[in-house]
């Protein structure tokens, strides 16, 4: 075992930490996490976790979700500047404005957004779970979800909601391309194609399959399919690799890489241990009314965690 791997999983110990990891992470942090998942899977992790430390490898609004969800908690993130630029796309100060056009709109916010945005929304979604979010609101009211217009959009015409769109996007899945979907068809015509929401309508519209990244790890290896490209952000791969060796999993375009996951390295993680900081706190203003929306999606998301030990 590498030295710096068992430095880790020895201070881990130590402080009581338990450590959650995004499926986009370095292939390095996933192997040494105790879980690794989505959105969703790891907020649910959080909430039953009862070690004292939280390590969050992943960007800056999970590790915030965390300590909103878990306030005796310590929690932690290796590099704090590993931040979503899709969820600063919106304010609160903006979401604040909106509001005041929309008076009667319930608002639906992805969980990529800031605590404080998380707290001018009735209630949370995360991709695994915004169909079921979005269905529970009655037919009778109008939304407004915020800020990924791409899942926006999916989620609209999933469920035959219209809804008020944020224009926010995120850039990694923007960068596939519906061109690259095709060439990659040609090449590996027995291959399917499966996406995640936050790629464009037009990607979106010639995947066989559209889930959120556990959901897509599932997809793979459910499928009689041996060949699959993958659109989503690359770093989703190696646990897609690891779950089915056999399998052949194409990248739809190198360019999706989401450089504020790859922040988190193994030293950093350690260094975190060590130091017990980056250490990230939420105001109890701001933590109190953003809990209330997390909680409403939580209520609805009651099957087993996404998250899975690695
Ligand atoms: P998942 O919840 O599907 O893991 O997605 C989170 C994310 O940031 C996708 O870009
Ligand atoms: Fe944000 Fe996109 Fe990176 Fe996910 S992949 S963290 S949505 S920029």
């Amino acid at each position: 075992m590498d030295s710096i791997v068992k430095k880790i999983l020895e201070l881990k110990e130590r402080r009581r930490a338990v450590i959650l990891a995004h499926n986009y992470q370095r292939g390095e942090i996933q192997d040494v996490a105790d879980f690794t998942g989505d959105s969703l899977g790891l907020s649910q992790q959080a909430a039953m976790t009862d070690a004292e430390v939280i390590v969050f490898c992943g960007v800056h609004f999970m590790a915030e979700t965390a300590a909103i969800i878990c306030p005796d908690k310590t929690v932690l993130m290796p590099d704090i500047q590993a931040g979503c630029p899709m969820a600063n796309m919106i304010t609160a100060e903006a979401l604040r404005e909106k509001k005041e056009e929309l008076p009667h709109a319930r608002v639906v916010c992805y969980v990529n957004t800031t605590a404080a945005v998380k707290a001018e929304s009735d209630i949370c979604c995360t991709s695994s779970n915004a169909q079921r979010v979005v269905a529970s609101i009655p037919l009778e009211e109008e939304i407004l979800f915020v800020p990924d217009k791409s899942l926006g959009a999916y989620v609209s015409s999933r469920t035959g909601r219209r809804m008020h769109l944020w224009p926010g996007y995120c850039p990694t899945h923007h960068r596939i391309l519906s061109h690259d979907i095709k060439k990659r068809r040609e090449e590996w015509p027995s291959a399917r194609v499966v996406v995640h929401p936050e790629c464009t309508p037009d990607v979106i519209a010639l995947a066989d399959h559209v889930a959120s990244t556990t959901g897509i790890a599932k997809y793979c290896r459910e499928t009689d399919a041996q060949e699959i490209i993958v659109g989503t952000e690359n770093g989703l791969i190696h646990r897609l690799q690891k779950e089915s060796p056999g399998k052949t999993f194409i990248p739809a375009t190198p360019q999706a890489t989401c450089p504020n996951m790859k922040k988190n390295t193994l030293e950093k993680l350690l260094w975190c241990l060590e130091d017990m900081k980056p250490e990230i706190t939420v105001p109890k203003s701001i933590a109190t009314r953003a809990r209330l929306a997390i909680q409403r999606m939580l209520e609805l998301s009651t099957e087993p965690s996404h998250a899975v030990k690695t």
